[in-house]
């Protein structure tokens, strides 16, 4: 099998660790049968600085005629507001119908504390429509914002939930190593407030989540504000977690600090048959152009990526070079206490791959 993937290093530290994506996949080994084709395509504010467009046509297009999957660095956004910019990366999501945003965050399986959880968050409504405004009312000004949810984005949301969590099961079930042992997947709401918008989230999901599919799969509850307190209470109860988009954007970032370093953090935005691989972090200008970048979080993504093409087993031997890296701690960059540099941590991965 042949794949096309879009390298878009955006800003900044992007332009460090993207190549170390495209370098996994071609180290990949033959037994895999994957072979991969690149394309270089432009994103962010140096993109706009230079042409007007955060986003040029070329890479949306790029991206939807050719490409099976692609990988996004980071991108910076200025400092003060720019008429004509907007972030590339939000309109991506919206051109290519990505309507999931999928952050693993997990431990290596020896840690003290380990933590192997996958937040799935709603990325196309919530309050995230931005559809606010700002009038004057008797006791002075008002602000509204639309909250808005839908049953139809809540049931694709929880499907996505649900196949994560059977998949996350197969590749235990095919020796993996995982603290969990029985799919898990947690739906996160606040319908005890808000029960006609979360109430439909919460409902839905739960219908989504009862098809045959699923009959392997635990489901659970839990109101947002204790999902908080026992996620950093007790990170291991949880394997997948399914939230509209601004519990999900919360969460999502609070998890990240549960594994220490946002090197370490990989994310996938996902739509129907398409997935863009992204490291949580941003584009890091106090550290760019120093080659010491952590590009884990890149690697992972890859991987992240090449689980939503069905590429499981290639996954999950990056998944365990990464971790074999990681348990040894010799070859560390500086945001893990280290002094490697990038290029050293990746040479060593490939070696372990
Ligand atoms: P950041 O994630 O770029 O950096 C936060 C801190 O973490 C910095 O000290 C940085 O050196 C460190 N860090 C991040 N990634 C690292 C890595 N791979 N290896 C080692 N250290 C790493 O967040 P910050 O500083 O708030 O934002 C910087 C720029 O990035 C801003 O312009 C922001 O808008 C943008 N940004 C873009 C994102 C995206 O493209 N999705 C996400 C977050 C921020
Ligand atoms: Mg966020």
């Amino acid at each position: 099998r042949t794949l096309r993937i879009g390298l878009i290093p955006g800003d900044g530290i992007g332009r460090e660790v993207i190549p170390a994506g495209r370098r996994i996949l071609e180290a990949l080994p033959a037994s895999f049968k994957l072979k991969f084709s690149f394309v270089d395509l432009d994103a962010g504010f140096e993109t706009f600085k230079q042409t007007g467009a955060a986003l040029p046509d070329k890479t949306v297009d790029t991206l939807k005629n050719e490409c099976d999957g692609a990988l996004f660095g980071a991108v910076s956004s200025p400092s003060v507001k720019t008429e004509g910019y907007s972030s590339p990366i939000v309109a991506l999501r919206k051109r290519l119908a990505l309507y999931a945003n999928v952050r693993p965050v997990r431990t290596v399986a020896t840690a003290k504390s380990p933590v192997d959880l996958v937040i799935v968050r709603e990325n196309t409504e919530d309050l995230y429509v931005k559809e606010e405004k700002t009038y004057d009312g008797p006791d002075g000004k008002v602000a509204e914002a639309i909250k808005r949810i839908t049953e139809k984005a809540s049931f694709n949301i929880a499907q996505m939930a649900g196949d994560i969590a059977v998949r996350r099961q197969r590749v235990r079930d095919s020796g993996a190593p995982s603290i969990h042992k029985q799919p898990l997947v947690t739906v996160t709401h606040k319908s005890n407030v808000l029960s006609q918008t979360d109430g439909l989230f919460r409902e839905t999901a739960r219908k989504a989540l009862a098809q045959d599919a699923y009959k392997n799969v635990k489901v659970e509850e839990q109101i947002v504000d204790s999902m908080v307190y026992k996620l950093f209470r007790q990170p291991s109860d949880y394997d997948v977690i399914v939230a509209p988009n601004l519990y999900g954007d919360i969460l999502s970032d609070g998890a990240a600090a549960l594994v220490g370093s946002l090197g370490l953090v990989p994310s996938a935005n996902v739509g129907k048959g398409f997935a863009i691989g992204e490291p949580c972090h941003g584009s890091a200008p106090d550290i760019e152009g120093k080659g010491i970048a952590n590009p884990i979080a890149t690697l992972r993504s890859t991987a992240l990526m090449l689980e939503f093409m069905n590429e499981e087993a290639a996954a999950a031997a990056i998944y365990a070079a990464v971790d074999a890296n990681l348990e040894e701690g010799k070859l560390l960059t500086p945001d893990m206490g280290g002094s490697a540099k990038t290029d050293e941590v990746v040479e060593d991965i490939l070696k372990r791959l």
